[in-house]
């Protein structure tokens, strides 16, 4: 059981705290690369800063303080010009590295002074990848934005779905090493918001966990299946520090500020034989609603909306104090001694596990991905739901099980990538 200490440490996300300083270790997906073609600015609260995104006419982007550093004024409502964005409030411009370009009257008035030489705003670096946007709001010297396997896949339709999750972060990633779950929250429950239809589904036989360089492994024997099966051999994984990969998406949960809680997903169906090469010119975006419009209840009919479900149920920021440990949270309890312990380490000026600095180890980072030969080499149409096998995983599905909300205009852009007849569900 943890302390009450323990668990508000676990849950502080703010400069200056511990997991505060940990987190800023590491990139942070914050929008789709796609968000920024359809709006120039964007306001972006994290790690508790709130921030203001953009592109500028040259195409870099930029992530600076909301308050522009005159008088304060929300620079989300500023506008882009050549390489600043320019506050709406008196028309001082600032660049991506939060230097002062122009200041219209003082320019016009003291010249000589030169005040703009003098002034700078907050400004952290931004790098596009995998049709994300990545934020890193650390210290010098900046890491690599990981290049993970399947960042590096063709042939796959992208796409990337957000949710604003009223929760804290942590406990969100918690889930991320939580295999036991999936059999109740996921398969039962969905059985009984079905009526009861159809075989129950298999229960856990045995769990197992292990760290490795950029997270942990989660292993699991279902009913009917065993040791030899992927779900074993190979496992999913909960990527260090804030991150779940499941094969074939990641779900990054980062965090907004103690209490809220962005959910990034990060999707890839790998198209047939038939319909390669396949590319996609811009990997499209959406935000998933969390609550029924009608009753302000939560949805419940998709996985990650159950997982929604489970995570603003244990309160915003849940008291671990309060919990009984099991068995099935081996798992949880390794990964909160790793992240209180690598806390210190920074605190101590060391460095913390799976920052990435060699453009060498970068290429393509590998993790353990049940499928992979389906993903890379893709497969026949025709046998496609054939060699679904015994384990999941298969990119080979009709419909979007993840999230609720898909964009119709989404909803066939795959289908049509994934060769299926449109406008047939
Ligand atoms: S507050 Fe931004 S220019 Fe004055
Ligand atoms: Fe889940």
């Amino acid at each position: 059981m943890l302390s009450d200490e323990q668990n508000r440490r676990l849950a502080q996300v703010g400069a200056g705290t511990p997991m505060g300083e940990l987190l800023r270790r590491y990139w942070m997906p914050i929008a789709a690369v796609a968000e920024l073609d359809d709006k120039a600015t964007k306001p972006v609260r994290l790690l508790g800063e709130d921030l203001v995104l953009y592109r500028d006419q040259g195409g870099t982007y930029g992530l600076l303080d909301r308050h522009c550093a005159h008088r304060r004024a929300d620079l989300s409502y500023g506008w882009i010009e050549g390489c600043g964005l320019r506050c709406n409030y008196h028309g001082w411009v600032w660049d991506h590295t939060g230097k002062c370009l122009e200041q219209p009257f003082e320019e016009a008035a003291n010249p000589e002074a030169r005040f703009k030489d003098r002034v700078r705003i907050k400004a952290y670096p931004v790098e596009a990848k995998a049709g994300l946007l990545w934020a890193y709001l650390g210290p010098p010297p900046v890491p690599l934005v990981p290049t993970w396997e399947p960042f590096t896949w063709r042939n796959g339709f992208v796409q990337i779905v957000f949710s604003e999750v009223p929760c804290n972060w942590f406990q969100c990633q918690e889930n991320s090493i939580d295999p036991v779950h999936f059999e109740w929250l996921h398969s039962n429950w969905t059985r009984v918001l079905q009526g009861d239809k159809g075989p129950k589904p298999p229960t856990h036989l045995k769990i197992g966990f292990e760290e490795f360089e950029y997270g942990f492994v989660y292993r699991r024997v279902l009913e009917g299946q065993s040791e030899s099966d992927e779900l074993w051999t190979v496992g999913r994984t909960c990527l260090w520090p804030n991150c779940l990969f499941t094969g074939g998406h990641f779900e990054w949960r980062v965090p907004t500020d103690d209490e809220n809680m962005l959910s990034v997903g990060w999707f890839f169906d790998r198209v047939p034989n038939e319909m390669e090469p396949f590319t996609q010119e811009r990997i499209p975006y959406w935000y998933s609603p969390l609550t029924e419009a009608r009753t302000g209840r939560w949805i419940t009919t998709h996985v990650m909306n159950q997982d929604f479900v489970a995570w603003v149920g244990q309160g915003a920021l849940s008291d671990r104090t309060q919990e009984h440990l099991g068995e099935s949270d081996r798992g949880v309890i390794m990964m909160r001694k790793r992240m209180l312990e690598q806390a210190e380490l920074v605190a101590r000026g060391g460095e913390p596990k799976a920052v990435i600095r060699d453009p060498a180890d970068n290429a393509c980072v590998q993790l353990p991905i049940i499928g992979r030969e389906y993903f890379v080499g893709g497969y026949s149409r025709t046998d496609g739901d054939k060699r679904r096998g015994r384990t999941p995983g298969s990119p080979q599905r009709k419909d979007f099980p993840f999230l609720t909300g898909q964009p119709e205009e989404i909803r066939q852009a795959l289908r049509r990538a994934m060769g299926l007849d449109t406008g047939v569900s």
